[in-house]
């Protein structure tokens, strides 16, 4: 397994990407012998680096496995706060309910759940989420903002906006936001976010943000039922993406906006989640657990409420529903 040198071995010669890093660098930096490197060095080539090794030169990384530990996060993490504790498991029920375990005994905000399989993902309204082994981004985020209850989900759709933009500056892709956190690319779901709350009188303790993000998945790994509505980054940019890219990237934009948020308000989400918006303007159908309603979405509350108004004019304020365009 990862040893606290191998990681900072790692970073290392990621921070150097393209260039050599001496022998002497590296075990003046981290006080060890150059055969303890070697041996370090063997040891991520065991696990998919390719690591060039030069005398006199001394170490290139060339290229790096498709891995979401927290090594190779850690090595691309632009943030300060978000992702810098990150827990990384291989193989999970769940995130989130590492998460919420791990925010009630008191995590730092920012800290991130990640695995690399899911056995018993959740998604919304009790469905369950696919995901497969080394394929996706399945990852909890814990925030601790001091805000009320009722503003709680303006942060799923901060979440959902600094995925959205991440996705497009990673990949190229014009993704669309459909209400309230689904991420399409071409009309199909690459993208659905959980949210989960902990509180207490009407004050938040803590939002855990989990996402799950379809990133390698292969036309034939999706079942009959997911086939026509789903599809993944990959399908649809026709390259592989580095997931641990993806997840710095996100995690980057999100500060941003979330920084933004906490000291301006929702405004800014506000905005540019209309503008990522599929179904503002349009005519959609809405159903909730006991009706069904038409109309226009005419935009979004600063609480994140849909507003659709119906035909008669009536405007109904939808808080939580699966929505058709
Ligand atoms: C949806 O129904 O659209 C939301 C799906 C959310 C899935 C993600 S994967 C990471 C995190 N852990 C879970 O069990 N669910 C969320």
């Amino acid at each position: 397994m990862e040893g606290k040198m191998r990681q900072h071995l790692l970073q290392m010669l990621m921070n150097n990407e393209g260039e050599y890093v001496s022998g002497q660098q590296i075990s003046d930096k981290l006080s060890c012998s150059r055969t303890a490197i070697w041996k370090h060095i063997e040891e991520l080539r065991k696990e998919g680096y390719v690591i060039e090794a030069v005398p006199r030169k001394g170490y290139r990384i060339q290229s790096a496995p498709d891995r979401v530990t927290a090594a190779e996060i850690n090595a691309r993490l632009k943030t300060e706060v978000l992702g810098r504790t990150i827990v990384y498991e291989e193989s999970v029920k769940s995130t989130q309910e590492i998460a919420q375990r791990l925010s009630q005994s008191g995590a730092y905000e920012g800290t991130l759940v990640v695995a690399d399989e899911q056995t018993g993902g959740r998604g919304r309204l009790g469905r369950q989420w696919q995901s497969p082994k080394g394929t996706g981004v399945w990852m909890s985020l814990i925030l601790r903002p001091d805000i009320p209850l009722q503003k709680a989900p303006q942060l799923t759709l901060l979440a959902a906006v600094g995925i959205t933009k991440a996705i497009s500056k990673v990949t190229g892709l014009r993704p669309e936001i459909k209400w309230p956190n689904d991420i399409l690319v071409n009309g199909k779901k690459v993208v659905g976010i959980l949210t989960e709350l902990q509180a207490e009188s009407d004050r938040v303790h803590a939002v855990i943000i989990g996402p799950g993000i379809n990133v390698n998945v292969g036309r034939d790994d999706f079942n009959d039922e997911l086939k026509d509505i789903a599809t993944s980054l990959k399908i649809e940019s026709g390259k592989e993406i580095k997931r641990a890219e993806l997840i710095s990237s996100i995690l980057k934009e999100m500060e941003e906006l979330y920084h933004d948020y906490l000291n301006n308000g929702f405004a800014l989400v506000k905005l540019m989640w209309e503008s990522y918006a599929n179904s503002i303007g349009r005519r959609i159908r809405v159903r909730t657990l006991n009706q069904q309603i038409e109309g226009i979405a005419k935009g979004i509350t600063d609480d994140g409420i849909l507003l659709l108004e119906d035909d008669e004019g009536n405007i109904h304020p939808i808080y939580s529903a699966d929505i058709e365009i």
